[in-house]
C-alpha cells in the first residue's frame, strides 16, 4: 500500500452539499479528516459552496489532494470530480465518467449484467410515461410483466430515499408517487428476498498487478428494508461481519463486488450492495463511489472487523491519489 505521506501534505475532505444526505456527508467527512490528521496529514474539510473555488485556488489554502465525500447527485454523479480535474487537483476515487455511470442504477445494472453478474429483472420508466399512457394501465402492465413483490426506487439516489417494497398491486400507485418525489425516473425491480450484504473495496495498491483489498461482506439485518431510519437510528439494525453465509457464498459475493468495481471502471474505493437470494446467488442492487464513512457506516465497520487501522487505510488512499496526481 502507498502509505508514505509527503511532508506537510494538505488533504481537503469535501463534505456537505445540498443533497438529502448532507448530514451524513458532513459526519463522514469529519471522521475521515480526523483519521487523516491522525495519520499525519494536514487535513481540513470544506463544504460545496460559493467559497470553495477560491479556497482551491488560493495558494495559502490550495490542497495537495482532495477527498470528495459528498453524497447525492453532485457528489456521486461525476460533476465534483469534473470540477477537481478542471482545477488540476488530484482526488481520491473514481473519475467523472465512470462515476456518472455508477450513479445511474439502470445503466450500472446493465453493465454488470454484461460482465456476468445477476441483477433483479427491472424496467426503467420516467414519470412522463405514466402521465402520457395513463398511470393505471402502465402499473397493470408492470405487475403482469414483473410480478409481485416489486421494489420501486429512483434511478439515481441514495440512503433508500424514495424506495418502497410493494407486496400488493394496490400499493404500487403510492410507491410511484413516493419515488417521483425524489427523481423523475423510476427503476421498478423484482424484489429479492434473501440476505442483504454490502462489499467494500479499497484499492490503495499503487502499481500494475497489485490487487485491491476486498473487505469481508457485511450483512445487514433489518426489519423491513434498509431504509433511512434503519441506517441512521442506532438499535434496530444488526450487522454481521462476515455475513452469516457459507464460505463459498462469501467468496462469490466478494468476486461479484470486484467484477462490478472493474466492469464499471471504478477507482480507489467503492461499495457494492447485493441481496443474496435463496439459491446463494448475489443479486446486484447498486454500487457507490462515495460510500458513507460515519461511525455506523458499512465500509468502516467491515474494515475495523477485518482488523484494519482506519487512519492507515484512509491515508493509503490519499497517498495513492497524491502520487497519481504527480504522475498526471
Ligand atoms: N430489488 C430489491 N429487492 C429487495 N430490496 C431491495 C431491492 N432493491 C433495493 N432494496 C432495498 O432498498 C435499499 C436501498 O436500495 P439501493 O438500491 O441500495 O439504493 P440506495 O442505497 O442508493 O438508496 C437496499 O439497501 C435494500 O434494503
Ligand atoms: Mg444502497
Amino acid at each position: 500500500m502507498a502509505t508514505k505521506i509527503a511532508q506537510n501534505a494538505k488533504v481537503l475532505v469535501l463534505c456537505g452539499g445540498l443533497s438529502h444526505e448532507r448530514d451524513i456527508s458532513i459526519a463522514s467527512g469529519h471522521r475521515v479528516a480526523g483519521y487523516l490528521e491522525e495519520a499525519g496529514w494536514d487535513a481540513a474539510t470544506h463544504d460545496m459552496d460559493g467559497a470553495l473555488l477560491d479556497y482551491l485556488h488560493d495558494p495559502d489554502t490550495r490542497p495537495d489532494v482532495v477527498w470528495p465525500l459528498l453524497h447525492g447527485a453532485n457528489g456521486e454523479d461525476g460533476s465534483i470530480r469534473d470540477i477537481l480535474e478542471m482545477a488540476g487537483l488530484p482526488y481520491v476515487g473514481t473519475r467523472p465518467v465512470p462515476s456518472r455511470t455508477a450513479w445511474n442504477k439502470p445503466i450500472a445494472k446493465s453493465l454488470v449484467a454484461h460482465a456476468g453478474l445477476s441483477t433483479p429483472r427491472s424496467v426503467t420508466l420516467p414519470e412522463s410515461m405514466f402521465m402520457e399512457l395513463g398511470a393505471q394501465g402502465a402499473m397493470k402492465l408492470l405487475v403482469e410483466s414483473l410480478g409481485l413483490p416489486l421494489f420501486v426506487k429512483p434511478t439515481m439516489g441514495g440512503s433508500a430515499l424514495g424506495c418502497t417494497l410493494v407486496t400488493e398491486a394496490s400499493a404500487l400507485p403510492q410507491a410511484m408517487v413516493t419515488c417521483f418525489a425524489y427523481g423523475q425516473v423510476a427503476l421498478i425491480e423484482q424484489a429479492v428476498i434473501g440476505t442483504e450484504v454490502s462489499v467494500s473495496i479499497i484499492d490503495a495498491a499503487d502499481g500494475e498487478g497489485a490487487s485491491p483489498l476486498i473487505l469481508p461482506p457485511i450483512e445487514i439485518e433489518t426489519h423491513g428494508i434498509y431504509d433511512y431510519e434503519a441506517r441512521y437510528t442506532p438499535g434496530p439494525t444488526k450487522f454481521y461481519v462476515p455475513a452469516r453465509l457459507d464460505a463459498s457464498v462469501l467468496a462469490t459475493v466478494q468476486d461479484a463486488a470486484l467484477t462490478a468495481h472493474q466492469a464499471l471502471g471504478l477507482e480507489d474505493i467503492s461499495r457494492t450492495d447485493f441481496i443474496v437470494d435463496s439459491d446463494g446467488v448475489p443479486q446486484f442492487l447498486e454500487v457507490n463511489v462515495a460510500p458513507g464513512m460515519t461511525e455506523s457506516s458499512l465500509l468502516p465497520q467491515a474494515a475495523v472487523a477485518d482488523d484494519h487501522h482506519l487512519p492507515e487505510l484512509y491515508s493509503s488512499l490519499a497517498s495513492k491519489a497524491l502520487a497519481r496526481g504527480a504522475r498526471r
